[in-house]
């Protein structure tokens, strides 16, 4: 018989997400199997995190690489159906909202094996974005949606998937954070990379700022106004890296350009910065709980909790200085963890699926 669970992740921001889970069903004597589709590649993007997660070897690895979308969505898939046709687990978990998330659901939902989804009903509005495409087409073709905040919950009753699994489970992403956090140590950090305190850290790589030209330069101009306040540390997405270079990003005084950062390196620097300047989605997370600053260089945002309750705020180009500066004068203003981002999540989500198991 094969495993009852199977996971499927392959990129970065997938595997803090997926660690609690997994350890949590392990715990309950649950069998799983754990899916690489290969989306990211790297040491710094995939390897060191399981290292450092302590998550097992992933048992199968798809090896898609990069490519367009059509490509990398395509070859997840291919090599997904070949798998679950012949495994055909009881249930598939899928992450987040990136392209790997998408193919696993497609597949297993066209396979008529239930799909469970972690960080269900998180919305954007934006589709531009090929992560809301990823979240919203995920969530409609998912059995049970695991939900991160009351206003995910709300998006899923508002796109008509009341009757669903929904469960409101908070934030397993945060699980492994707090798990990590006696262990953080900003200092050791950076001293390897030769700085000193006070610092920002920035990260960039959505397309809206990476992309193309006229993206870049503003992303530069941003980073220049920070490094004229306090030095910058950019670990740098491989993303975006030619964009960014051709913009001038090695000419800004006070940025350090470093490789990606491995997770709890990464997150070690971010607990002891002044500010955080990001695109990303789970740095808005990690910065609510670590009571750090975050400026995020978007219009809009999935996880509105993190400015309602975390330390979030949305700039641009126009307002980025004004907003730095309040920061660096005021700190960050926090009203309050958001509801069950407590360190139970994985265990909550474990418990959900083995009564859902048990009831066959
Ligand atoms: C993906 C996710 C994004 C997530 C991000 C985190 C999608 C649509 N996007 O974006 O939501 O925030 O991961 O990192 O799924 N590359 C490498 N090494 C790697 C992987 C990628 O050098 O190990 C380079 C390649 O040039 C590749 C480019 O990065 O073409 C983009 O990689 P891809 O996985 O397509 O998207 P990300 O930008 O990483």
């Amino acid at each position: 018989m094969g495993s009852q669970v199977v996971h499927v992740a392959g990129a970065r921001p997938n595997f803090p997400k997926l660690a609690p889970v997994h350890r949590a069903l392990a715990e309950l004597g649950i069998a799983q199997t754990l899916i690489h589709t290969g989306q990211h590649y790297d040491d710094r993007l995939s390897d060191s995190f399981f290292a450092d997660l302590d998550l097992p070897q992933p048992d199968v690895n798809l090896s898609v690489g990069s490519g367009t979308h059509a490509k990398q969505t395509a070859a997840v898939m291919v090599g997904l159906e070949d798998y679950l046709s012949t495994q055909r687990p009881d249930v598939l978990v899928v992450y987040g909202d990136v392209n790997s998330t998408l193919a696993g659901a497609l597949v297993a939902a066209k396979l008529h094996i239930p799909v469970a989804h972690v960080e269900a009903g998180l919305r954007s509005g934006d589709m531009a974005m090929p992560e809301e495409i990823n979240r919203r087409l995920t969530d409609q073709i998912s059995d049970l949606l695991f939900a991160t905040s009351a206003d995910a919950v709300e998006n899923l009753h508002v796109e008509g998937l009341s009757k669903r699994e929904i469960h409101m489970v908070g934030n397993t992403m945060i699980d492994t954070l707090l798990k990590v956090k006696p262990r953080l140590n900003a200092d050791s950090v950076l001293a390897r990379l030769n700085l000193g305190t006070p610092y920002l850290v920035a990260t960039l790589h959505r397309p809206s700022n990476v992309d193309d030209e006229v993206s870049a330069s503003k992303a530069v101009a941003i980073l220049k106004a920070a490094a004229e306040q306090l030095p910058v540390v950019l670990p740098l997405h491989p993303r975006g890296r030619s964009a960014l270079k051709k913009a001038g990003l090695e000419k800004v005084s006070n940025l350090t350009v470093i490789e990606p950062l491995g997770y709890l390196d990464f997150i070690s620097l971010v607990s002891g910065a002044k500010a955080v300047i990001t695109d990303s989605g789970g740095i808005q997370e990690e910065t609510t709980v670590l009571g750090v600053a975050c400026l995020t260089l978007r219009a809009t945002t999935e996880r509105p909790v993190t400015i309602s309750h975390g330390t979030n705020r949305l700039v641009n180009d126009s307002n980025f200085e004004k907003n730095l500066a309040e920061v660096l004068v005021g700190g960050a203003s926090s009203n309050a963890i958001p509801d069950l981002w407590d360190g139970q999540s994985g265990p909550r989500i474990a418990n959900v699926l083995r009564d859902w198991l048990l009831k066959g």
